[in-house]
């Protein structure tokens, strides 16, 4: 096919080169938004009068005779066009003749992918943030059925104090917030539009830049033309606010196949997220876990290669830049199929509630109760941790729990324990006098409930 920019040069470029500069078979899911930017270039033409009405509506009829036939599907993309632009541009001039050839006046590739890319995104932004949501109200809602089951707390995955899972569940709802925030951040700081800032230096017709980031529901138009093709800070953001919530995703991916394995037992993920063992006839695996977890990694690469794309490259556009929409497509896909599997996945797992609470009950996770028990009955906090810490070491090798030593056992040691011990070291007294602020504490638990609530309430 004739190249459109042939002039200078023939235009006669190899197949293997035309191949590798060509970006249609990616940036051809952005044919809306180069659409609707064109429409919106195309009007704001007419209205500072570089196009005359009757060429401005005879473009947007083209276009959107393009726009409902790419739709349909009536209209193929063509996988030896050059890009999206190209062939929106050169299709729009075989239907309407040489009207079509005047839509790119004042305008550039350059800008235009810089718009493109924006539009697309926002769309995309706003779609992962409503998956987002989705799982923080899915965890907020086995949060509040969960509220009272008493399970271990960890810390070096070695059993520590007992906590709830509501408020284990809750530690990840909090962690997607501050996800649905970075999204919502990034979304704001890129609705900017670039279009009018040109190949890279402007424009000598009198446009009307303010009229069309308006047409396109952006805040205002970018403000440096350089900054405007050759800025893809957005790109990296969102895909750092990607790669962080696919971190969140796959901590919590870790914790729910550790606790699927028959070490742990405390859940049960239905069937319908597992799969089997082709060899194994017992097995029930985690694998939409797993693939959250491996797919971090992928994503994590889409952020690096990004910032290693744009670490070199000099003002303004260079072709280089053509790699950010595999890497941030991809993110962006992967998040979004991460999501949507993961949300149905933790609405219908069920959780063993007894076989936590028989974890909590060993691994002396009421150690630091009794240590504070002895400190309300006078002792320095670093006495009683070393007593208690003997206590243990006694129980240990004696197969015992800190619940089935004698009070005669207990008096050995010192006379400051009295028959009250054993309800201040019950499990559920441990979780009820966690009353502190963002505590495992019943208060402390409904309060994040009620707070998780109103985020989600506060709408996008
Ligand atoms: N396909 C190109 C991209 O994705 C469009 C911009 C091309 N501009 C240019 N001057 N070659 O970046």
């Amino acid at each position: 096919m004739a190249k459109m920019w042939a002039g200078r040069t023939d235009g006669a470029v190899s197949k293997e080169a035309d191949d590798f500069n060509s970006s249609i078979h990616f940036d051809s899911r952005m044919f809306r938004q180069d659409i609707r930017g064109s429409m919106a270039h195309a009007t704001m033409l007419a209205a500072c009068g570089i196009l005359t009405d009757a060429e401005r509506d005879t473009i947007l009829d083209g276009l959107s005779d393009i726009l409902s036939d790419l739709e349909s599907g009536k209209l193929p993309i063509d996988p030896a066009a050059e890009d999206i632009h190209m062939f929106v541009e050169a299709e729009l001039t075989a239907r309407i003749g040489d009207i079509g050839k005047k839509l790119h006046t004042a305008r550039s590739r350059n800008d235009q992918v810089a718009l493109d890319i924006r539009l697309y995104l926002r769309d995309e932004i706003a779609e992962l943030r409503s998956l987002v949501r989705d799982l923080i109200r899915v965890l907020c809602e086995q949060a509040e059925k969960n509220a009272n089951a008493i399970m271990p707390g960890y810390t070096h995955l070695q059993r520590a104090q007992p906590i709830t899972l509501a408020h284990h569940l809750l530690a990840y709802a909090m962690m997607l917030e501050r996800d649905d925030e970075r999204l919502a951040d990034t979304a704001k700081r890129m609705n900017r539009s670039p279009l009018g800032a040109c190949a890279l230096a402007g424009t000598t017709y009198p446009i009307d830049r303010s009229m069309t980031a308006r047409a396109l529901g952006f805040d205002a138009p970018t403000e440096n033309s350089l900054d405007s093709v050759s800025d893809r800070d957005f790109c990296v953001e969102l895909l750092s606010a990607i790669s962080l919530c696919m971190t969140h995703l796959s901590r919590f991916s870790e914790e729910i196949i550790l606790w699927s394995s028959w070490e742990f037992r405390f859940l049960e993920l239905d069937d319908a997220y597992t799969t089997g063992s082709s060899i194994m006839p017992q097995k029930k695996n985690s694998d939409m876990a797993e693939l959250v977890r491996g797919k971090t990694g992928r994503v994590f690469g889409d952020l690096v290669a990004m910032l290693t794309v744009l670490k070199g490259l000099p003002l303004a556009y260079n072709k280089d830049m053509q790699e950010d929409k595999e890497a941030v497509f991809d993110a962006v896909d992967t998040l979004k199929k991460c999501l949507r599997v993961f949300i149905p996945m933790m609405e219908t797992a069920k959780f063993r509630k007894d076989v936590m609470y028989a974890a909590a009950q060993k691994g002396f996770l009421n150690a630091t109760d009794l240590a504070d028990y002895l400190v309300r009955q006078g002792l320095p906090f670093r006495s009683a941790y070393k007593m208690v810490g003997s206590l243990v070491a006694r129980c240990i090798a004696e197969g015992k729990t800190l619940e089935t030593l004698t009070l005669d056992e207990y008096r050995e040691v010192s006379p400051l324990f009295e028959a009250d011990l054993y309800d201040e070291i019950s499990l559920e007294t441990c979780v009820a006098k966690r009353i502190s602020a963002g505590g495992t504490g019943p208060d402390s638990v409904a309060a994040q409930i009620a707070s998780v609530k109103r985020f989600l309430e506060s709408g996008l």
